[in-house]
């Protein structure tokens, strides 16, 4: 068995002449928080649909805990443990927190969906508000439903596209340290791609760079930080 949660080999997304991405290969430990950065347009959010079966692979190979899903459609992939969250387009305004968690849930097949959501909401800390509607959500409660939603059924991987986007720094700090306690007690692996450099370098263990759909870097926060290369193409000379 891989010691890789994920691993993504090699994965090209080409659109006609454009070359989204372009031979990337990443991988994820089993709690590992592996933060992608890079400008606009590097491809950062083709890769996440490369990964999670939404675009087709122009090239490459996606494996989740060693087995090849590279031919999966997106559920078959989210049943192997695969999750992503969706920005509240998944939230239901009309229906309690409890409720659309426990249907997710139901919809992945889980046995006791009722006991699996209860302990979702527990973790994100979103129980004193399980009978509201969506709608009575405030925007950052709203994105902690929505990673419950991703939650539900335990999965193994969780890829997050700019989840901090619109929060308050203290809505993302508490979305951030929630993050963190669930690679620690629910040995979730992150891809967390993100604006925010502070959360990205706060959090994360490894760091990749992406520039015109290809990895110009990697390492730790301290080394991805001070190399020249990150320096000029992304972060520029203030960081
Ligand atoms: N459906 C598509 N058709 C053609 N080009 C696309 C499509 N989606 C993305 N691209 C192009 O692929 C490149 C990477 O886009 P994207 O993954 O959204 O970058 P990022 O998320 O890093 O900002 C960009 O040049 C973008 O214009
Ligand atoms: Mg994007």
């Amino acid at each position: 068995m891989s010691e890789y949660v994920l691993q993504a080999e090699d994965v090209a997304i080409h659109y006609g002449g454009v070359k989204a991405v372009d031979g990337v290969s990443l991988t994820l430990t089993k709690g590992q928080i592996r933060g992608l950065i890079g400008p606009n347009g590097a491809g950062k959010s083709t890769v996440i649909d490369a990964i999670t079966g939404r675009r087709r692979l122009t090239r490459g190979r996606v494996t989740l805990g060693g087995i090849d899903v590279s031919a999966m459609g997106v559920v078959e992939r989210r049943m192997h443990g695969l999750s992503r969250s969706f920005q509240r387009t998944s939230i239901f305004g009309q229906m309690t927190v409890r409720k659309q968690v426990e249907l997710a849930s139901h919809q992945m097949g889980v046995a006791d969906s009722s006991a699996d959501a209860n302990a979702v909401l527990q973790e994100l800390e979103l129980l004193h508000m399980a009978e509201s509607l969506g709608e009575d959500l405030g925007y950052g409660e709203q994105r902690r439903l929505d990673l419950a939603l991703a939650l539900v059924g335990r999965p193994s991987v969780l890829l997050l596209d700019e989840p901090m986007a619109g929060l308050s720094v203290k809505e993302s700090q508490d979305l951030a340290r929630h993050l963190k306690a669930l690679t620690s007690r629910w040995d979730v692996s992150v891809l967390l791609v993100e604006h925010d450099m502070d959360v990205v370098f706060g959090i994360s263990d490894v760091v990749t760079v992406f520039e015109l759909g290809r990895v110009i870097a990697g390492g730790t926060p301290a080394e991805v930080r001070t190399d020249a290369r990150v320096r000029e193409a992304y972060l520029g000379s203030a960081a």
